[in-house]
């Protein structure tokens, strides 16, 4: 079995983002600047942030992390990325999610300006994804295809299941897959039999948030597993929605969890926001 090692990816990414910095910095004495909305308190996503910002110091990108309280309204959220959209000095600006209950998340995610976006979370860039066109793709199914691409994966042609359908990972991760001729399967938590699904399956990729979901007799031999998941069990061990134990003598390729799919994120975060920045050149020096 090989093991997808999105970490050490993700250090050759930073790498190429950190040429990148100095280049443009040589340039025209611009540094890629991002700015994050953090709301409320959920631990998960300060964790998130947290690793989103050491991130950008590495590459010597300028940060700001707007960290706001929970019961924050919604008027003052889109004054936040109002501010930010006119900010010269702000390439990407990243609405951490999920939000409380009582914010209007689309509108906040369409207020961003698209050139902005690193996220790839506006309809525009969302829309330009999907008809395979130039865009902001969203970090996670961006870190997954770059991965198929350092590893010589084949997409075209092959069987992919995907698990989940969120907005974040499961549709743009079908999208791209579409986009690269592979026959693509969307499975959700109301798909009658998983297992007949997954069981047809060249590669699946996993991304629900239920510990340890797929097992080894749900998949067929030599498939290639792909696990977006991070679960925190009782007893503080991080697992994967793919029980990396009894997988990893049946697959050809598995990502681990944690150091597959996690730090590929965060690295095509950075990719995105040096994008961002050279936009910023282009139109400054039109
Ligand atoms: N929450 C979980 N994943 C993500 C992500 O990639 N971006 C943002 N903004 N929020 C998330």
């Amino acid at each position: 079995m090989q093991l997808l090692d999105g970490k050490a990816l993700a250090a050759k990414i930073e790498t190429t983002v950190v040429s990148g910095v100095k280049e443009l910095k040589d340039k025209t004495g611009l540094v890629p600047g991002l700015a994050v909305i953090l709301v409320g308190q959920d631990p998960a996503s300060a964790e998130y942030v947290s690793m989103k910002k050491k991130a950008c110091d590495r590459v010597g990108f300028y940060s700001v992390t707007h960290e706001m309280p929970s019961d924050i309204s919604q008027a003052a959220i889109e004054n936040t990325i109002k501010m930010m959209n006119n900010n010269p000095n702000i390439d990407g600006i990243l609405i951490q999610l999920p939000l409380p209950k009582h914010i209007d998340t689309t509108k906040l995610l369409e207020l961003v300006e698209p050139s902005k976006d690193v996220d790839g979370f506006h309809p525009y860039n969302v829309g330009r994804m999907v008809s395979n066109l130039d865009a902001f793709l969203p970090a996670t199914p961006f870190g997954v295809m770059r991965m198929f691409q350092e590893y010589g994966i084949e997409l075209s042609g092959k069987n992919v299941v995907v698990i989940g359908s969120s907005d974040i990972v499961g549709k743009p991760m079908a999208s791209l897959l579409i986009n690269a001729k592979a026959t693509v399967t969307v499975c959700n938590s109301r798909t009658k039999d998983l297992k007949a699904h997954t069981l047809a399956a060249d590669i699946v990729v996993i991304a629900v948030g239920v510990p340890l979901l797929l097992k080894a007799d749900m998949v067929k031999d030599g498939a290639i597993i792909i696990d977006v998941g991070i679960n925190r069990l009782d007893t503080g061990k991080l697992v994967g929605d793919a029980d990396f134990e009894s997988l990893k003598e049946k697959c050809s390729h598995l990502t681990p969890v944690p150091g597959g799919v996690g730090p590929m994120t965060i690295g095509m975060l950075l990719k995105n926001t040096i994008k961002a920045a050279k936009l910023r050149e282009k139109r400054e020096t039109k």
